[in-house]
């Protein structure tokens, strides 16, 4: 298989791995680099895993997904959207990562064209690339204030491009498009013919005062549209390795051939315990956004209090992207040395695109304490820049 210089190993997982490393040798590390809720996977999970378990579910699912799973997802897409949704056009897969990367191989074709929106979530150019290695990727990059430049966007849409790969809300920006710009994307594609593959992952974790806009609401798109979520980051699974695609029927049949081969199915007795989580009220969501909001309002005030670091506060998600252009270091280097001197594991803007060298992402999805140590040794290093 072709390696392009995109299949490389993940900064995210790096930075996580040196600090694992020094954490070993005795260090204190602070860890603020990988995404992952800090809060408990959901009881009611936890215990209809056990009982899908008891209960004999672990033996082989259908590879599109167990139907009683596949009709819940799709009804809650009805619930929320309109009523074009069906279980048909469902398929479960382990991850969404996984998701994400199935719809790319099941839709490209060599010498295709993609546009990626820069920053970008680290693994997107990676998954394009071992889906098919001859696709080009035409990055469109955000501008200094993460707002979409949406005329140029609109420009790049044009009938050679096969599709776009968007993520709202954004890991790493933490904001979101608007619905001005979602319509406008959702128009310019389906009127050249351009998949959407949304990556909504971040949907359920929206501050207060800011609404979300799903691409689902737009029946126009619905032969084109390709919706990968799960529940990794709204009911703390990331462990499950658990998420789902909604997608066109004739993408699905190529997605679900690929799992057939690759996968077999999703591990049957976790899809039966997800089941659970339509039959039950997500109030922990609730709690934990207010949680996250509070810190992010408290990093972002610690950020801009820094003579190094700019930052911009964001709009969901659990991630603060700050500019560190100030300290003259490219970002990896910056995040070798805020380890070293600090123990605080980050991960450098480059991971998420060329353009964002002069960046950082800190994950505040930690205790309240563990950020106010992180700010107060983040003072310290003050006087090196
Ligand atoms: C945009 C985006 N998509 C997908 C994922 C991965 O989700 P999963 O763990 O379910 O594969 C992440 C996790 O960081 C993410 O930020």
């Amino acid at each position: 298989m072709h390696f392009s210089n995109e299949v490389g190993e993940s900064l995210t997982y790096k930075f996580a791995q040196a600090a694992g490393k020094m954490r070993a040798e005795g260090r204190e590390i602070i860890s603020l680099g990988l995404g992952e809720p800090d809060f408990q996977t959901p009881e009611y999970v936890i215990k209809a895993t056990e009982t899908a378990l008891e209960n004999g579910f672990t033996h082989y699912s259908p590879s599109q997904g167990l139907p009683e799973l596949r009709e819940k997802i799709a009804g809650d897409y009805r619930q929320r959207y309109h009523k074009d949704f069906n279980a048909s056009q469902v398929i479960v897969l382990p991850g969404i990562k996984s998701a994400v990367y199935t719809a790319l191989a099941a839709i490209l074709e060599p010498f295709d064209k993609v546009v990626n929106i820069s920053p970008y979530y680290v693994s997107y150019p990676a998954m394009i690339k071992l889906a098919e290695p001859t696709a080009e990727i035409v990055n469109v990059k955000l501008q200094s204030d993460f707002s979409l430049d949406l005329q140029y966007l609109l420009e790049q849409l044009t009938e050679d491009k096969k599709c776009i790969l968007l993520n709202s809300p954004n890991n790493p920006t933490g904001m979101m498009l608007t619905k001005d710009e979602v319509r406008a994307i959702v128009d310019a594609c389906v009127k050249n013919h351009i998949y959407i593959i949304a990556d909504e992952v971040y949907e359920k974790l929206v501050y207060s005062g800011y609404r979300h806009t799903s691409f689902a609401e737009y029946e126009q798109a619905k032969e084109l549209l390709i919706l990968t979520n799960g529940y990794s980051k709204s009911h703390a699974m990331t462990g499950f390795r658990l998420g789902y695609a909604v997608a066109p029927n004739a993408v699905v049949v190529k997605m679900n051939r690929i799992q057939q081969h690759v996968n077999t199915n999703t591990c049957t007795f976790i899809q039966k315990g997800a089941c659970s989580i339509y039959e039950n009220e997500p109030v922990h969501i609730k709690e934990y956004v207010a949680k996250l909001e509070q810190r992010v309002d408290f990093w972002d005030k610690q950020m801009n209090g820094l003579s190094y670091i700019r930052g911009r506060k964001p709009q969901a998600g659990f991630f603060y992207f700050a500019d560190i252009s100030e300290t003259k270091m490219d970002s990896n280097s910056f995040c070798v040395k805020l380890l070293e001197s600090t123990g605080i594991a980050s991960t450098p803007g480059i991971a998420f695109g060329a353009d964002w060298d002069h960046y950082v992402r800190f994950s505040i999805a930690v205790e309240m304490d563990v950020l106010e140590r992180a700010a107060s040794l983040m003072r310290e290093l003050e006087k090196d820049f």
